[in-house]
């Protein structure tokens, strides 16, 4: 049976869409739903052009975890990779799909993690503490912020005078070329 894999995105969802590209022609993994707690994100549009159904829930709905839950259910969800996902994780979910969610962060875990990091303020931190690298974490969620083991980082440069945008950049690239790689190897069972 080939795996089915539930995207989560709060955003724009650029992540999303290389992911569901990448695996356009191959057999190896189903995307059967993208999910989203913004109703006005740009992933929804994302999801369309790709012909993906795509759903908001509510911070109360994705809390209380039974709506959520039974709606992957129905699309028979193997896995869940947080693609660009800001909200944490609760514990009905995470019952659910116990070492099946995933996440990807764009820092070097663990450092510049925990609750409000993410996106543009991870790579403004990054900036203000003089580092010289960042890059991408891929890690297991678990019930706390960014907190679960990892399973795939890798870095790029941070060369003096670069701005968080650029660092950004540097960071998706990492994003864009690895993620659906790991995805796929986790979802075939060989990492
Ligand atoms: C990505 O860089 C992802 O690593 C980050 O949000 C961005 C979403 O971009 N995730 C986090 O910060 C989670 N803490 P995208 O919407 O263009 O894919």
């Amino acid at each position: 049976m080939t795996p089915k894999i539930a995207l989560f995105a709060s955003g724009s969802g650029s992540n999303v869409e290389n992911i569901v590209r990448y695996f356009a022609g191959k057999k190896t993994v189903e995307f059967p739903l993208i999910l989203s707690n913004k109703q006005d994100a740009f992933v929804h549009e994302r999801a369309k052009m790709l012909g993906v159904p795509s759903v908001t829930f509510s911070r109360d709905e994705f809390a209380d975890g039974r709506k959520i839950v039974s709606l992957l259910d129905k699309y028979e969800v193997d896995f869940i990779v947080l693609a660009g996902f800001l909200l944490k994780v609760s514990l009905p979910i995470l019952e659910a799909y116990p070492n099946k969610i995933i996440n990807i962060h764009p820092a070097l875990l663990p450092k510049f993690g925990g609750k409000g990091m993410y996106g543009h303020h991870v790579h403004q931190a990054v900036v203000d503490a003089g580092e010289t690298h960042s890059g991408i974490t891929i890690h297991y969620v678990n019930e706390q912020y960014d907190e679960g083991s990892i399973i795939f980082q890798a870095t790029c440069e941070v060369s003096v005078g670069d701005t968080p945008d650029m660092v950004a950049d540097k960071v998706h690239a990492l994003e864009y070329r690895y993620f659906p790689e790991v995805i796929e190897k986790l979802a075939i069972g060989v990492l």
